[in-house]
């Protein structure tokens, strides 16, 4: 499963003797002799993992809504807070607020939100603790994986983070995926595999450019990355910035902070200027910028 062949596989398919050439060079490599397969780190995008939350709040924005819970429930996905008048609840619970002293997010009043299941699969498995196959995300691919020999949770594992924060407000977990990394080289005894879809990829990224060198050339393996926005995301921008996408617009609010984050504003660098569209992300970008010196300073 070495991923790095992926790019070059479909030219060298047709040739079945290179293949099986390049197959036995694989097979050879010392790295894979000792272990059977290298293990594997996966690192969800946006909106990419569960999320539960506890409530003792002060005040509720309708009589509806409940004002205190025993215990953690699932706040992301859990379809049934996403109903009318229901919604408003929810919103009033996962939103960040940005706390313009601190110039730090924090969680209204009341509210605990915490991320559950680190080092397992099921929180990006599947988005809804029923299963449902709406919220069906990372468990083709896992199931994928345990049908090549791989074991959930142990050398297949997840790092779901909170994904309504900037990397640099989840300090805590980039040190929970360092030492779940090292813990997984000493088990299986080899280097780790790091799978990133979407936004995941900047927080692997961030997490890589600060390690040291010599740490990665030890522990890591590989970095696959999975549809990365290196470019930035214009889409979500646009429902950030409008006013249009009514049936979207009640989400603005609990995303707009982590939308807001610069890394995942479209850059026009990263776009031709022939592009019919690049003129209109020009204009995001200014927005974005604007929005960002609005939130931020
Ligand atoms: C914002 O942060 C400051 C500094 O950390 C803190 O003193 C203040 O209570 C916070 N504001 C709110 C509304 O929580």
């Amino acid at each position: 499963m070495d991923l790095r062949l992926c790019p070059c596989r479909k030219a060298l398919l047709p040739s079945g003797l290179l293949f099986e050439l390049l197959l036995l060079l694989l097979l050879a490599d010392p790295a894979l002799q000792a272990q059977r397969h290298p293990p594997v780190v996966l690192v969800p995008g946006d909106l990419g993992n569960q999320l539960e939350a506890k409530l003792d709040k002060p005040s509720v924005v309708h009589y509806l809504c409940s004002k205190r819970t025993d215990s953690y429930f699932t706040l992301w996905l859990n379809l049934e807070l996403l109903l009318p008048v229901i919604i408003d609840c929810w919103i009033d619970n996962i939103r960040l607020i940005y706390n313009r002293t601190s110039r730090a997010t924090q969680f209204p009043d009341g509210v605990d939100v915490r991320v559950p299941g680190f080092g397992k699969t099921f929180s990006l498995e599947f988005l809804d603790p029923s299963k449902s196959s709406v919220g069906s995300y990372f468990h083709t691919m896992v199931e994928s994986l345990v049908g090549w020999g791989y074991t959930q949770g142990e050398d297949v594992r997840g790092a779901p983070y909170d994904w309504r924060r900037a990397p640099n407000e989840n300090g805590p977990y980039f040190l929970a995926l360092r030492e779940m990394i090292e813990e997984m080289y000493q088990l299986y005894g080899g280097p780790v595999v790091l799978v990133a879809h979407s936004m995941g990829n900047m927080y692997t990224l961030y997490f890589l450019q600060r390690q040291p060198q010599a740490w990665k050339d030890k522990y890591i393996r590989a970095f696959v990355s999975l549809g990365a926005p290196w470019g930035g995301v214009a889409k979500t921008l646009r429902v950030l910035a409008s006013d249009i996408v009514a049936p979207v617009s009640k989400f603005r609010s609990p995303l707009e902070v982590s939308l807001a984050d610069w890394r995942q504003q479209p850059h026009p660098c990263h776009w031709a200027s022939e592009d019919p569209g690049a003129a209109a992300v020009c204009s995001l970008h200014q927005l974005a910028t604007a929005l960002q010196s609005y939130l931020v300073t």
